[in-house]
């Protein structure tokens, strides 16, 4: 098994065994790091970052991986300073960078489909750091990660996914890599316009899932709470977001209610929907999460970098 010089596009191009090894590796990097600055895994190789749309904690734990493998990380800067301001197509855009000859470009743009297309047409591998509403892979890897620290298992875990399950692309991914597993289950937490798309959950094997609107009727039964943001950017009518942003708001009062109650794991930014006072309870695992990208995207480049 390789993963050597493949695009990875969707949580669905890595097969189970494959996840595995990455979160092993993950796991023994995070261990070799303690007291030591760089693992000298990659030093001669180079990681292009290309963020097109706004990122602060995947664009950043990538660089920081690169920088911990040795490698070098280059960036292409913000959109408003290069040529796309000037009016270079994507595809252009993508010849360019690829031809700099980068040992992997890692992409995040806001049109759902475009990073499969870039991968089409780049020689060196491409990881999709986020397209638009559809995929977000690297964040469920690292997801699967911080839920197999926090649980001690990946199989017959009870999952709640809250929040805009409709425009967010970590709520596909997230499904698409737990449904890897056995015997999962997701519970879809969100008003009716927000709902999970039609999709996802058809494209689930092996993981049984249902629908909830209200959250504190599914609470007492989850392993994990996984919140999500409602998704500013991606609505159409801007007032339809002022009447839904509301919609769920997790606190320490409204958790303490509960005899019950399981981690909290939310991919941030966080907005309104999990409160400050949370952060001090035993539950919430959200810093330690982003944390955990790192260590996760360690290992997925030096797979990919071969
Ligand atoms: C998420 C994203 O960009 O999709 N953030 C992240 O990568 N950690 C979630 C979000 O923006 O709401």
């Amino acid at each position: 098994m390789s993963i050597k010089g493949r695009d990875i596009i969707s949580a669905l191009d890595l097969k189970r065994e494959e996840v595995e090894l990455l979160l092993n590796e993950a796991e023994s990097m995070r261990n070799e790091l303690k007291g030591r600055r760089c693992l000298h895994l990659a030093d001669d190789r180079v990681v292009m970052t290309v963020f097109l749309e706004p990122s602060t904690r995947t664009r950043l734990s990538f660089q920081y991986a690169a920088a911990y493998l040795g490698a070098r990380g280059i960036d292409f800067g913000a959109t408003e300073m290069s040529s796309i301001q000037k009016g270079e197509t994507f595809e252009d855009t993508v010849t360019m960078v690829d031809g700099y000859g980068p040992d992997v470009i890692v992409l995040r743009q806001s049109v759902p489909g475009n990073a499969k297309r870039a991968a089409e047409i780049a020689r060196a591998p491409v990881i999709n750091a986020g397209d638009g509403a559809n995929e977000h892979p690297t964040q469920a890897l690292t997801d699967v990660y911080t839920i197999r620290r926090e649980i001690g298992r990946l199989n017959g875990v009870k999952v709640g996914i809250m929040g805009d399950l409709k425009h967010g692309r970590t709520v596909s991914s997230l499904s698409y890599m737990l449904d890897r597993f056995d015997g999962n289950s997701i519970t879809y937490i969100a008003p009716d316009e927000l709902q999970v798309r039609p999709e996802v959950v058809s494209g689930l094997t092996r993981t049984k899932h249902s629908k909830a609107e209200r959250v504190e009727d599914v609470i007492e039964e989850l392993d994990v709470l996984y919140v999500t943001r409602i998704q500013k950017e991606r609505f159409t009518d801007q007032k339809e977001y002022e009447r839904l942003k509301g919609s769920y708001v997790i606190s320490r009062g409204f958790l303490e209610k509960f005899r019950r109650r399981p981690i909290i794991m939310h991919p941030l930014p966080r907005v309104d929907e999990l409160t400050v006072d949370v952060d001090g309870m035993k539950e919430a695992k959200y810093f330690e999460q982003a944390k955990n990208g790192v260590y996760v995207r360690m290992a997925l480049l030096k797979e990919v970098m071969g």
